[in-house]
């Protein structure tokens, strides 16, 4: 951290062979004074869009973890003020980081309970999508859940897996584990008593996705299995061509506590299961129709 120079806003570089993926790897001071009223209005009606969808979609513990921190529309919140509830309910904290972080930075993050959260709002031309991590997706998104014991204990636990798939098991088992996070962390729905309800911080974060995962006949919602999840591609231009439904974050969290070293090894010897295939095997929630979806193209 260097106070005499300001966080760089670390973004994807747009290029004619496609966009690529630039990394930070340091921790920074949020500049919190330097937000424009752009940025505060940025917020604020990405946040008052989000929070009039999500009651009777987002889950239970999103909603009201997301009142516990006393996120509101007026301000950007200050990483400040959110890390002292968070800090008192799970022994979470956030930090502030310039962009996308290389692997091994973000698995000691979370092995550490500290969650990178990116400095930087998205500009207002991009209130509907936004290809990377952006300040509204990593603190409206993902801080709400990081309030919930269960949930926080697979936060770190993931960060501890991925820290050690590295060391010993190598890129299939980190690819695995990708779409394990992906599947869950990113983009998981949770049966509740009253319906399917959602917890992944990609989906709470997009009003069009918000909608989609729940309410589309287009895409498969399937019971949440572990092996099933780790073989599955997925895709990052689209909205999910099937989602996966955890019975509660104890399902989850049991379910990743096991040695994965066997896992790995079954799965390296199984087929990659296709975005928006439906396996025999599946506990199916609701078959997609498919409708809209490129026809053969790799789904
Ligand atoms: N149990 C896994 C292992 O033995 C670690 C892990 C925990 C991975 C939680 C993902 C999520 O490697
Ligand atoms: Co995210």
């Amino acid at each position: 951290m260097n106070a005499a120079s300001p966080p760089r806003r670390v973004e994807n570089l747009a290029t004619d062979r496609g966009v690529i993926p630039q990394y930070a790897t340091g921790v920074v001071e949020q500049p919190w004074g330097s937000y424009s009223r752009g940025d505060h209005a940025v917020w604020a009606a990405l946040f008052q869009r989000q929070r009039e969808l999500l009651p009777d979609r987002a889950c239970t513990t999103f909603l009201a973890n997301q009142q516990a921190l006393a996120m509101s529309a007026d301000a950007i919140p200050r990483f400040d003020a959110l890390n002292r509830p968070l800090r008192a309910a799970t022994g979470w904290e956030l930090v502030g980081v310039e962009g996308l972080l290389p692997e091994a930075v973000f698995f000691e993050h979370l092995a550490q309970r500290r969650f990178p959260v990116t400095w930087w709002i998205r500009r207002p031309d991009q209130l509907d999508y936004i290809a990377e991590p952006d300040l509204f997706h990593d603190l409206f998104g993902h801080v709400p859940l990081l309030m919930n014991p269960v949930f926080a204990d697979y936060m770190q636990a993931y960060g501890a897996g991925g820290l050690r798939a590295q060391r010993e098991f190598g890129d299939e088992a980190l690819l695995n584990l990708t779409r394990l996070y992906w599947y869950t962390v990113e983009f998981g729905l949770i049966r509740e008593p009253a319906g399917l309800r959602i917890y992944g911080a990609g989906i709470v974060s997009s009003k069009g996705e918000s909608i989609h995962c729940l309410e589309s006949h287009a895409p498969n919602r399937i019971g949440f299995e572990l092996e099933r999840v780790m073989r599955t591609r997925y895709r990052i231009d689209s909205y999910q061509k099937t989602y996966f439904a955890i019975d509660d974050f104890e399902q989850l969290f049991a379910a990743t506590q096991q040695d994965f070293a066997p896992i790995y090894a079954r799965v390296a010897g199984a087929p990659a299961i296709p975005a928006g295939a439906v396996q025999e095997s599946d506990r199916v929630l609701h078959r997609g129709s498919r409708e809209g979806w490129p026809e053969g193209a790799d789904v």
